[in-house]
């Protein structure tokens, strides 16, 4: 393999490596996690000392390994690189659930190559439960109590009446209330709704099947760059609004068996 076209495999293993260093961080910076929080989009939109910790040693685990590539992180790494390859960062999503010791946070690392993700790694530092997959190569979970890495294939639901939904929301107060309206509507035409607080974790969850759809709107490249990529690999249909890119401005996975009537209603939805 050449630089400009690396093994979608290795880059897989340093993203697997390196999410392990950071969650061990993660997890030893819990304890201390409300000691240094300052706000950013909004007063409820917060980062920690911790996910600052956690981006820079990503970025210099990767940029160390591979020191032409960009990388994108949620806690302002932006550059450019020169090799084709851009690591797209989230130090800790689920920043929330950190903060109040809920168990669903995690580090997701994605490798873009050439604008395209081929590699993805979501690992929820709560919990250890590792998600990953290279393009073309499938999906996997594994963890403390299942190391050996188990293929993932989404749900099957009869119908979206029977469907389980996840949605997050984000943390402008106007997008909020779009968001709430929308949900509310959504509520009856599905079995039920779940709000875990971590996107990544979420797009992870529908990949196993634990829930038969996720959407939400506003995200950010490093909420969806890996969590997508499993989804996809697992056989979710992963879309936009009709007409429009995944997460611009709406992100949303679904069960095959469910996708179609679920992508029609949400565009009913979102005028
Ligand atoms: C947030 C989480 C949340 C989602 C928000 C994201 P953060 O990321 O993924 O579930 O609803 O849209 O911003 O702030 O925890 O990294
Ligand atoms: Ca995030």
């Amino acid at each position: 393999m050449t630089a400009a076209h690396p093994d979608p495999q290795a880059l897989l293993r340093l993203a697997v490596a390196t999410a392990h260093e950071a969650a061990e961080l993660v997890r030893q910076g819990r304890a201390v996690a409300a000691d240094s929080v300052d706000a950013k989009s909004s007063p409820t939109d917060v980062v920690t000392a911790v996910d600052t910790a956690s981006e820079q040693l990503v970025v210099g685990r990767l940029l160390g390994e591979r020191p032409d590539d960009g990388v994108l992180g949620e806690e302002g790494a932006d550059r450019p690189g020169t090799s084709g390859v851009r690591w797209v960062v989230d130090p800790i999503d689920g920043t929330v659930n950190f903060l109040y010791g809920l168990p669903a946070y995690a580090v997701s690392i994605a490798a873009e190559v050439d604008g395209v993700v081929r590699a993805g790694v979501v690992l929820n530092a709560a919990t250890g439960e590792l998600f990953t997959a290279v393009a073309g190569g499938g999906a996997f979970v594994s963890g403390p109590a299942a190391p050996q890495p188990v293929r993932l294939g989404g749900s099957r639901p009869a119908s979206l009446e029977q469907a389980l939904v996840a949605t997050g929301f984000g943390y402008r107060v106007e997008q909020r209330r779009e968001q709430g309206a929308v949900v509310a509507a959504l509520l009856p035409r599905v079995r039920d709704i779940r709000r875990f607080g971590s996107a990544a974790l979420d797009l992870c969850a529908a990949a196993a099947g634990r829930v038969d759809a996720y959407y939400e709107a506003g995200l950010h490249p490093w909420d969806h760059a890996a969590g997508a990529l499993v989804a996809a690999e697992a056989g979710l249909v992963v879309a936009g609004l009709p007409g429009r890119p995944f997460a611009e401005p709406l992100a949303v996975v679904a069960a095959p068996s469910v996708a179609d009537e679920f992508l029609a209603l949400l565009a009913e939805l979102h005028p």
